[in-house]
């Protein structure tokens, strides 16, 4: 018999595939950030560099698969596809929550199968907020991190979700203390990524105090797990989650506010992700201070076909990232962090509001301008 959280994450993935579940009035901010078209770039598009090294692994581009899946038969299937084809492009990968896997070593191979596919890739294990505050430790995030052989940890954050679904784990009390004594075990780097609702300059700094290396923002603007909620209490026809679903689709932190809140704050690895679809959002992302970009949704229908497709959607960002650069004259990730972006509309005034520059981000080496 399947448990209680295969079967949720066989209806995520199916709701995920055949409903819209993308926000639907909040966008990610990247639409208010504009780069500076350069007529002369001056370099060869050919020549361009997109080697980044983070945590002290070398990606071939700022590129990661977010979060996604792992527990049954058809999670492994995507798994393998995207970890074979992470290991292929020189990127990287994160699997979904492992609790399932935690709480029964049967579903283990769901999840270890990317590292049976991906000798070299960057690979994030991943354990949720909540299961810190009811029990979770050391053991069982040592447990995760071994499953898949994993450079790195990915602590969950979720808090829409859980207020929206039947299963809500609502109790967060105590989770930036456990997540510290994790963080002080572990001997690979802690990630904290939110899952769609973005996280604050406030949150960052104290998840920088207790020892995180990395966060990965998951701003509002892509897949909404109120969204995902939704969908399913429609099929179980109860109205009153429905309707906070429906309230709550668009809640959260753009993505592009969520960048530059949590890079001006904190010194951290920071992964932009929640709505970035295209490679222009990449570089806008590490423009405005990521080190890394993390898609998940958009790789969701191509894992369910076969690697090539995976393979063709990562090669396109890629290229589409390249272009960009080139646009604006830069031949490394490194000289890309210092393009100059207009940031206007309502990311720069939520940041002005917030007490960040956001006219820095235009001034930056004007030459004689200045
Ligand atoms: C089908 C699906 C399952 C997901 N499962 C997890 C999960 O188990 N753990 C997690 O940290 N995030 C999970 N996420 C969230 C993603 O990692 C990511 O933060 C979010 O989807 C925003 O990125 P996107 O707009 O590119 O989809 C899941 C996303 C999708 C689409």
């Amino acid at each position: 018999m399947p448990s209680q959280i295969e079967n949720r994450k066989v209806d995520h993935i199916q709701i995920c595939l055949e409903k819209n579940v993308q926000a639907r009035h909040a966008t990610t901010g990247f639409e208010d950030v504009s780069f500076v078209h350069k007529a002369l770039p001056e370099i060869e598009k050919d020549k361009i560099n997109l080697f980044t090294v983070l945590f002290d692994h070398k990606f071939s581009a700022p590129l990661i698969v977010g979060a996604m899946t792992g527990g049954t038969p058809e999670a492994m299937k995507i798994n393998s596809i995207i970890a074979e084809a992470v290991e292929e492009t020189g990127l990287g990968m994160g699997v979904g929550s492992q609790r399932a896997a935690i709480e029964d070593p049967k579903l283990e191979k769901t999840f270890s199968v990317v590292r049976k596919k991906a000798a070299t890739a960057f690979l994030v294990a991943n354990i949720g907020g909540p299961q810190l505050v009811k029990g979770y430790g050391i053991k069982e995030a040592e447990k995760a991190v071994n499953m898949i052989e994993a450079d790195a940890l990915a602590i969950h954050l979720n808090p829409l979700q859980e207020v929206v679904q039947p299963e809500g784990e609502t109790n967060y009390a105590g989770a930036l203390e456990r997540i510290g004594e994790i963080a002080k075990a572990l001997d690979i780097p802690i990630i904290i990524k939110e899952t769609g609702s973005g996280i604050a300059a406030e949150e960052a700094k104290m998840l920088e105090n207790v020892g995180v290396a990395g966060i990965d923002v998951a701003g509002v603007g892509g897949t909404s797990w109120a969204a995902v909620e939704y969908h399913r209490a429609k099929e179980t026809q109860d109205e009153s989650r429905q309707r906070l679903g429906e309230v709550f689709w668009d809640w959260g932190i753009p993505t592009a506010v969520s960048i530059v809140e949590v890079a001006q704050s904190v010194d951290l690895t920071v992964i932009a992700s929640g709505g970035v679809r295209t490679g222009i959002d990449v570089a806008k992302a590490i423009a405005l201070g990521a080190g890394l970009s993390s898609l998940t949704s958009p790789i969701l229908r191509p894992a369910t076909v076969d690697i090539k497709e995976v393979k063709q959607t990562l090669q396109l960002m890629i290229e589409e990232l390249r272009n960009t650069m080139f646009l604006v004259g830069v031949d490394s990730i490194q000289k890309l962090k210092e393009a100059p972006v207009v940031l206007v509309g309502k990311t720069a005034e939520w940041l002005r509001m917030r007490g960040f520059h956001p006219e820095l981000y235009a001034r930056r080496k004007r030459g004689k301008y200045t």
